[in-house]
């Protein structure tokens, strides 16, 4: 059994969860139960990161003692992680003694060690981001960040001996490459590491700021707020010497959004080799993995609390439920790339990948294998190739999301699972077990399909756990498999009963993209209409649908193309009525589907009292003109 052990970022609670830290809680989440899906004893930690000045600021905007603050907002990150069915082990508070203890006892081992020494530093300062600029890093004069001006502050300091570890820490970081991963964010730390590396100052006169740790050797000061919130990773484990920490630090991997790369890439390895020769143990305190993911956009803009263009991450998850949000997190972002958030995409993914794919898969061969009797022995046909391809495909899949999932590439793992889904789609429309129930000669051959799908949704109901756990739980309740789920169990071949199986269909329902629908009689701006693409449209062919009384279908020219519509006026107008006339169509619509026929566009055309009449032009004009 391997042990792992794994960390999200620990949140400000200057504001609210959003979806950029649920984004991390849910990968996060998804890999500590993959992990445990394998076997593996799981250690998983997140909390919240409650002092420094942007506390201690949003305290006093809200009127209360930052430690209430922090307790309110802290507790909605917990109500928000339970609600999005959050598996971690530990949540850590750095107001917590637990915490205190071990940061005063590691700043105390580093002093003592020479690590640590008084020294004054001037530089320009962000309050928002409670760091000092760079020149190099400043932008006009203000925080690249925040875009607000940076104020300068001179003032006697500890520091911490960061520069003499750069040397080791280039070595380390190229001695072993997944140190940090994906390798675009160890490029950009080996770039940063090509300039000398400054000493780090690690604590806040109090004059300036309270809401900190004291220095346990001056208590004039506060710890640094970075020194403090890293150090969580170690301190939520009870530190050396605990055997929480003996057992799963040696195998630390740390999660974190590219925002907060270089203290996790640089800072922190650098405290734990210095505190790791402080006590003797050189290099063996340095964290396993970095694993760094890229930030979500809102159309574009960059979302975060301090911009304060955000997503409430629960709203989305009780519009949607809390399957397809993960679903849709994971699937659409690269593990290390940006991506952008819209609800359009995620209805998109609901509809396409979960709802129509997954969900069909198993309303199809639930329904099959429930209308089928079950049996413990049943007549059964040789293994036929499609039934190899099946078995091949779920072989291929554990092993590709294994891969997927040991570099934190949820994306590429879910893509492998629904590449399964296609293939067992496929697998049923072309054995057709519904025109095999008809045929009594060809009885093995059906219960070859339906033991085949039932071992495929089983293999299903496990492997999907860690992405999808609900609906993976009720997959597994329709198959009346009540084994624990476990990665050992994900192999199709092994069954060769029918089970009696319940069928499971809705497991993911379609929904309606939302509309902002302005209300009626409400005013819309020239910006609104002008997103309406209407044009000249001449009509060259028209027939009726077959089997519609109300469409019809149309061949227009848009004059540089020619266009398929379809019409819901049959009933008002022959077709030969219609061929060579000019109308106005919509030419931008998203196409649709009506009866079989792809339509892509739609024709104007107003009614009333039972009257329909097509818009025509008074004058002529070519086709593909505009209309506004
Ligand atoms: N308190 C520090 C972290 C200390 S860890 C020792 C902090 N907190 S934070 O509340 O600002 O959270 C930052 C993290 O939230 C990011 O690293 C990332 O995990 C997540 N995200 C916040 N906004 C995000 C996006 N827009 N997109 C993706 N993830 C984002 O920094």
């Amino acid at each position: 059994m391997s042990v792992f052990y794994l960390t999200t970022p620990i949140y400000y609670v200057n504001a609210t969860p959003h979806l950029g830290h649920a984004y991390t809680t849910i990968v996060a989440d998804a890999m500590a139960r993959w992990r445990r899906l394998a076997g593996d004893d799981v250690w998983f930690l997140t909390g919240t990161d409650e002092h420094g000045d942007k506390i201690a600021q949003a305290a006093a905007k809200a009127g209360v003692p930052p430690q209430a603050y922090a307790d309110r907002i802290s507790g909605a990150f917990r109500e928000a992680w339970q609600a999005l069915g959050i598996t971690n082990d530990d949540f850590i508070r750095t107001t917590e003694p637990r915490h205190q203890t071990v940061v005063q006892a590691i700043l105390q081992t580093l002093r003592d060690a020479g690590e640590i020494y008084l020294g004054t530093y001037g530089g320009h300062y962000c309050f928002g981001c409670e760091r000092f600029y760079t020149d190099k890093e400043i932008v006009a004069g203000t925080c690249p960040d925040h875009r607000t001006p940076l104020t300068w502050i001179e003032e006697e300091n500890y520091f911490f001996t960061m520069s003499k570890y750069q040397r080791w820490l280039i070595e380390h970081v190229e001695r072993h490459p997944d140190f940090i991963r994906p390798e675009r964010y160890r490029n950009e730390i080996l770039g940063f590491l090509r300039d000398p590396l400054q000493d780090l100052s690690i604590s806040r006169p109090r004059t300036r700021l309270e809401w900190g740790i004291p220095l346990p050797f001056d208590d004039r000061y506060v710890t640094y707020v970075w020194f403090d919130a890293l150090i969580n990773y170690v301190s939520a484990l009870g530190g050396p010497g605990d055997p929480r920490f003996e057992r799963y630090w040696p195998h630390a991997q740390h999660l974190i959004g590219k925002d907060i790369l270089k203290p996790h890439a640089v800072y922190w390895p650098c405290m734990l080799k210095a505190y790791g020769e402080a006590l003797g143990r050189g290099d063996d305190l340095v964290y396993r993995h970095l694993n760094v993911h890229g930030y979500w956009g809102l159309g574009g803009g960059k979302m975060s609390k301090s911009i304060g263009n955000v997503v409430e991450a629960l709203a989305l998850k009780d519009r949607y439920g809390n399957d397809a949000f993960r679903y849709f997190v994971m699937r659409e972002m690269v593990f290390g790339l940006d991506a952008d958030f819209s609800e359009e995409a995620f209805v998109g993914r609901l509809n396409a990948d979960l709802a129509n794919d997954l969900g069909n898969l198993v309303a199809r061969a639930t329904t099959l294998i429930a209308r089928a009797a079950p049996a413990s022995a049943p007549h059964l046909a040789a293994v036929s190739a499609d039934a190899q391809g099946v078995r091949l495909a779920a072989g291929e899949t554990r092993h590709i999301v294994e891969s997927a999932m040991h570099e934190f590439a949820f994306s590429r793992a879910l893509g492998q699972i629904w590449e399964f889904v296609a293939v067992l789609n496929r697998y049923i429309d072309t054995t057709q077990p519904w025109a095999l129930a008809k045929d009594p000669d060809r009885l093995g051959a059906l219960n070859r399909v339906l033991v085949t799908l039932a071992d495929s949704l089983r293999f299903l109901g496990i492997v999907l756990q860690p992405f999808l756990p609900d609906a993976a739980r009720r997959v597994r309740e329709a198959l009346g498999d009540e084994r624990a789920p476990r990665l050992a169990n994900a192999a199709v071949g092994r069954l060769d009963t029918i089970p009696p199986v319940t069928k499971l269909s809705g497991l993911f329902p379609r929904v309606e993209a939302r509309k902002e629908q302005p209300a009626a009689g409400a005013r819309i701006t020239i910006d609104d209409f002008g997103r309406v693409e209407l044009r000249v449209a001449e009509v060259l062919a028209a027939e009726p649908v077959p089997k519609s009384r109300k469409l019809l279908k149309l061949t227009v020219s848009l004059g540089a193309e020619q266009r398929t519509l379809v019409a819901g006026i049959a009933e008002h107008y022959a077709p030969a009525d219609l061929v060579g006339k000019k109308v106005v169509v919509v030419a931008n619509l998203e196409p649709a589907t009506l009866m079989g026929v792809e339509s892509n566009g739609m024709v104007l055309a107003g009614s009333a009292d039972g009257t329909l009449a097509v818009l025509t032009l008074d004058r002529d004009l070519p086709p593909g003109a505009r209309v506004r």
